[in-house]
């Protein structure tokens, strides 16, 4: 399953993987939207940058994304407002500035950038509730939102709120030339090149699978936190949602639209071709779900009663994280150590928020604090809501630990991929036997057969099913047994 925007962008750079070993001020680890824009910053300010990434550039939810660069998000403001009113606007602010810094680059690089209305609908009568309580948020942080009781989809509706002037891109083609951009200003980019650990007090010595790299600084861009120090995956929800790509006959929307209710719906038009329709939704925690195929399924029906559209021109999926604290993490890994930084918790809101954030760690590096820099941070006294909800993540986490391992071993042996057996094994029909155990922490993986992948469903790590790693907190391969 390759994305609409991987799919489109045949003519990528490729960087090779690193072979031997090199010293720099900053090892940026990841190479999304958030990496690529910290690389390119700190090129420019004349710092000495090496990108290490695991995959290639965009591989990761960058690659996946539905690429919306909108300040209004769904109901996001509402919840940042209940866990932290007194970084609302903050949050707002750091999101216009990743937008602007967004919209200014792809002017001045040719990245097409469309500028269209965002729009929140609802469905039934909790989600006009719901829009309510987004409309005060938006308000309470200056944003200019209207209602609109007709926001023109070929369904009925029970209102919607919209916010003029934002924007869609296609994420592939703008990360790869910030990317470019920043080889220019001379950072030196590795792909292939998975980040297996990080030693050292003072300098920093970046382990890969081949060679190591020295370091003043290290990012950590790369989704999830890669080192378990400072126990992010604790306080993160791995969410995996779905999207597909349709031809039409011309543009099926004007707008970028986001449905407020369950089960989520995401639609825009794609870029630069407007007469291809993107869909997304149908999310579920990481390795959690019944079926993935179905999901995918369930999606793409969706789309074609709704718009009479044919067959998909892809489906894909992609990962992002829910913080329990309803605002991202950027900076520091430990509250002690400034020498290593981390980005994530964009809860599926990382275009503008991810390119501040990129922003902000540079920033960080250099010395340099935006005004909106306080809401943004990877430390802070937590609310009471914060801790009630990550004791209910952390609830969740440990009931699927055991039941891993109790079905595991209750499980028949029959013919379809599955986990099985004392210790439990993870068998495939096309790939070798594995173990089951999630090399992080522990649990048991879980067949996903949309992606055939195995999925763990304790912090979101992902492996092919040869056992590599694709994603999430986890750094080695399940072992072969
Ligand atoms: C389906 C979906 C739709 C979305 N739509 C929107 C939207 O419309 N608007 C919006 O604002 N946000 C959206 N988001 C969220 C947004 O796409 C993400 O928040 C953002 O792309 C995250 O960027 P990133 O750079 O942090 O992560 P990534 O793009 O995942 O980059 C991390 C990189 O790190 C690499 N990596 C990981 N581990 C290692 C390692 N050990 N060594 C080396 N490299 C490593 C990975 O291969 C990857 O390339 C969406 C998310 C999803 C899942
Ligand atoms: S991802 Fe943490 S145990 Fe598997």
């Amino acid at each position: 399953m390759q994305s609409w925007w991987h799919d489109r962008e045949t003519d990528r750079p490729t960087y090779a993987p690193l072979a031997e070993d090199v010293a720099c001020d900053v090892a940026v680890v990841g190479a999304g939207l958030v990496g690529a824009t910290a690389a390119l910053a700190l090129a420019r300010a004349g710092t000495s940058v090496v990108v290490l990434e695991g995959r290639t550039v965009a591989a990761g939810t960058t690659g996946g994304t539905t690429g919306k660069v909108s300040l209004l998000q769904g109901s996001r403001l509402s919840t940042v407002r209940r866990h932290h009113p007194e970084h609302l606007r903050g949050y707002v602010e750091a999101n216009r500035s990743g937008q602007e810094w967004i919209q200014a680059f792809c002017q001045s690089s040719g990245i097409p950038y469309d500028v269209r209305d965002a729009v929140t609908y609802a469905t039934t009568a909790r989600g006009e509730e719901q829009l309510t309580a987004e409309q005060e948020a938006c308000e309470a942080a200056g944003l200019a939102v209207v209602r609109d009781p007709d926001p023109g989809l070929p369904f009925p509706v029970r209102g919607a709120l919209r916010l003029a002037g934002q924007g869609q891109i296609d994420a592939v083609a703008l990360t790869d030339r910030i990317m470019a951009d920043a080889v220019e200003a001379g950072a030196r980019v590795f792909e292939r090149t998975r980040v297996l650990g990080v030693d050292g007090t003072g300098r920093r010595r970046v382990r890969t699978e081949r060679a190591t790299v020295d370091a003043r600084h290290v990012l950590l861009a790369t989704g999830t936190p890669i080192l378990d120090r400072g126990g992010f995956f604790a306080r993160l929800s791995p969410k995996r949602s779905y999207a597909a790509a349709f031809r039409t006959d011309g543009p099926a929307v004007d707008a970028m639209h986001l449905s407020i209710d369950a089960p989520t719906r995401s639609l825009r038009t794609s870029t630069p071709d407007e007469s291809v329709l993107v869909v997304g939704g149908s999310g579920h925690t990481t390795g959690r779900a019944r079926s993935e195929a179905l999901k995918v399924a369930d999606l793409v029906a969706w789309a074609r009663s709704t718009f009479g559209v044919g067959e998909p021109l892809a489906t894909w999926s992609a990962q992002d994280y829910s913080p329990t604290s309803g605002l991202p993490y950027v900076g520091r890994l430990l509250p002690t150590d400034g020498r290593i930084h981390v980005a994530t918790g964009f809860d599926k809101w990382g275009m503008a928020m991810g390119a501040a954030a990129g922003l902000a760690l540079a920033g960080d590096v250099l010395g340099e604090k935006p005004p909106w820099r306080d809401a943004v941070r990877s430390w802070r006294r937590p609310a009471l809501r914060d801790a009630a909800k990550a004791a209910s993540v952390n609830a969740a986490v440990g009931v699927e630990l055991g039941k891993g391992w109790v079905s595991a071993a209750m499980s028949r042996d029959d013919a379809a991929p599955s986990v099985r057996g004392v210790p439990p094994c993870a068998v495939s029909d096309d790939g070798p036997s594995l173990s089951a155990v999630c090399t992080h922490l522990g649990g048991i993986v879980e067949w996903n057969d949309a992606e055939r992948t195995w999925d763990c469903p304790l912090h979101g790590s992902r492996f092919a099913e040869d056992g590599t790693v694709v994603e999430g907190p986890a750094t080695r391969p399940l072992r072969r047994r």
